[in-house]
């Protein structure tokens, strides 16, 4: 969601901040902006759809500045439009603000401004009333209104703000929404995450929910709520600047499916001591803490959530402890039974998902241990965690989650063979087996890869499907949800992923002549089973795609077309499975012509509720 990137330093503020926002740009928005200071006057730019329109707005406009606040937008109060794009200014036009958030006292605070001060609205955002507050507190001091208008605000919100009045400065304030800063040299930055500095600043400072950053040219300090500074020990990125780029894919999503092999090898082998221990860096729990341990709950959103339901099939298989996997808007409002006897896993790409961190906050107080499974580096999910376990999966910049999900899944697999070394629930030839199956992943995966074009023409034949089904048995349910919500977030097909055996207790109506459904039978136990549903369905008239493993031709009697995965044993499976799904939608969503790494509607980082 929303994007904010800050400059203040000797170089061309306008071209560096618009460089930051297309590196922004995975978190989904539907209008970009820009405000400069130039000579103690702030000038405004803002446009409606993709930055390249914003930049075409502005070609040829001399907007020289060394300071400037930017902006991607995804709308919530109010539609997306050139007048509903940040940045936003005070009335008088001497405060612009962008913001990522929501003011969720905004229509009180409107109220306020409209009768008491006199204050006449251009849009119908929330952010306007942050600008106007500032502007109506501002007595030449940035700092000092800034602070008097956080005092009045509540949500969740990270803003940035500039004056015209000082154009040496940037304010900036954190509360419950990403927000960084980074140290370059004779320059600084705000900015929502990290791809958006890695050309400029490999030195960075996270900063803290309801702290107050000033930057110049200079200087970068950090500020409490009480308005004393806080000394920041300093954070070194260590992706290098190539990996926010598409390096010669035609899609991020593309690249990052191909970074698999490299993701997976990383968190595992990264977790791994030279005898085939797990060296859970990160994670204290010990044996006394999961003797205590009665009930785990894996809780997460979207593709995260799918990551969650594999890592129950993987505790409850190996630690034998009880899983639930739940949807984190759901989690929080269903008063969950959660002491101090539970385990919650958190699950989360970006660390910053408003549902997953609110669910989370919800188990903490009730007493829940907190462990997260988290890929973004000293993000609120981990912060807010207990233990954190990190993916290893680089910076995921299509909206589509691939390299994220299959990191996550590795995540699971170590934490339950951890639970159940610790807890004496896995013999040593068990343990030793799966861990064999998990360190051949990397280079299977490689080998599932070369499957890429057989896939292509696959979906070339598919590509004009309106309603796609995707059935699985066990492991293969999860997997199935997966490949069904890939299919339908970048190529809108409408898409429906069910158990297999549950087809033919309503959704069997839907099947008719031509109804493509793809079957994954990756379970050599379930395999017989699924061969019978294949039947089921091709009795009906569907066409089937069939997913098994390589030793396991039996299908072809049965399905269409038959993609192979390599051979493994069932329970590591998923790592491998999900992936030719996620090429089957890139490619049909590339024959249709979709925007792959920016799907309408969708954002990446989803920081409201
Ligand atoms: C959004 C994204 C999904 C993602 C989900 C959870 O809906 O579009 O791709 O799976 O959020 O995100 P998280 O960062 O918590 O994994």
């Amino acid at each position: 969601m929303c994007g904010i990137v800050g400059y203040v330093g000797d170089g061309n503020a306008k071209d560096i901040i618009i460089d930051g926002l297309k590196k922004l740009e995975y978190r989904g928005y539907d209008s970009a902006g820009i405000a400069l200071n130039q000579k103690n006057n702030l000038v405004v730019r803002k446009k409606i759809g993709r930055i390249a329109n914003l930049e075409e707005m502005i070609q040829g406009e001399d907007l020289t500045s060394h300071i400037g606040i930017g902006h991607t937008r995804w709308a919530t109060h109010g539609a997306p439009s050139d007048v509903n794009s940040h940045p936003h200014l005070s009335q008088d036009g001497r405060i612009a603000v962008v913001h990522n958030g929501i003011i969720e006292n905004f229509v009180e605070l409107k109220k306020w401004l409209t009768e008491e001060k006199g204050i006449t609205f251009k849009s119908e955002t929330d952010t306007e009333v942050i600008a106007q507050l500032i502007g109506v507190y501002y007595e030449h001091d940035l700092v000092d209104a800034v602070y008097k208008a956080v005092e009045k605000m509540e949500g969740a919100y990270a803003i940035g703000v500039i004056a015209a009045e000082e154009p040496d400065k940037i304010v900036a304030v954190r509360r419950d929404a990403p927000l960084i800063v980074g140290l370059g040299n004779n320059c600084n930055f705000i900015a929502s995450d990290i791809p958006a500095l890695l050309k400029y600043a490999r030195t960075i400072y996270l900063i803290e929910n309801n702290e107050t950053v000033v930057i110049t040219k200079n200087e970068a300090k950090i500020y409490d709520m009480d308005r004393n500074e806080v000394k920041r020990d300093v954070f070194h990125v260590t992706w290098d600047a190539d990996a926010a780029e598409k390096e010669g894919y035609d899609h991020f999503m593309l690249k990052e499916i191909h970074e698999q092999p490299k993701g997976v090898y990383e968190t595992l082998t990264r977790r791994l001591e030279k005898g085939g221990s797990i060296k859970l860096d990160g994670i204290s729990l010990t044996k006394e803490d999961l003797d205590k341990i009665n009930k785990i709950y894996i809780v997460a959103c979207g593709t995260a959530y799918h990551a969650g339901l594999v890592g129950k099939y993987a505790i409850e298989k190996f630690a034998r402890i009880p899983v639930e996997v739940d949807v984190a808007s759901e989690f929080r409002y269903r008063d969950p039974f959660v002491d101090d006897h539970t385990l919650f896993i958190a699950v989360s790409q970006s660390g910053e998902t408003q549902d997953t961190l609110a669910a989370l906050r919800e188990a903490k107080n009730k007493g829940a241990r907190i462990l997260s499974v988290v890929n973004v580096v000293g993000s609120s999910v981990a912060r807010e965690s207990h233990d954190v376990f990190y993916t290893w999966a680089g910076p995921e910049i299509a909206v589509a989650s691939t390299k994220a999900y299959t990191t996550q899944l590795i995540c699971m697999y170590l934490i339950a063979l951890y639970m159940a070394t610790q807890k004496g629930t896995i013999t040593k030839e068990y343990y030793d087996h799966i861990m064999d199956e998990l360190k051949q992943l990397p280079d299977k995966l490689e080998e599932l890869l070369k499957s890429e074009k057989q896939i292509e023409e696959i979906a070339k034949k598919q590509y004009r499907q309106t309603s796609v089904f995707y059935i699985g048995r066990g492991s293969d349910v999860g997997i199935s949800y997966e490949g069904s919500l890939k299919l339908k977030e970048i190529s809108y097909i409408n898409s429906f992923a069910i158990a297999a055996g549950e087809l033919k207790h309503g959704t069997i109506a839907l099947m008719e002549q031509g109804t493509l459904v793809i079957a994954l039978a990756t379970q050599d136990k379930l395999y017989d089973k699924m061969l019978s549903n294949i039947q089921e369905v091709k009795a009906r008239g569907a066409y089937v795609i069939g997913l098994a493993k390589k030793s396991n031709t039996a299908i072809e009697e049965q399905a269409d077309d038959v993609i192979y995965i390599p051979d493994c044993a069932d329970e590591v499976t998923p790592v491998l499975a999900v992936v030719p799904l996620q090429l089957f939608a890139y490619y049909i969503a590339k024959l249709r012509g979709c925007d792959i790494d920016k799907p309408k509607n969708l954002a990446k980082s989803v920081t409201v509720e």
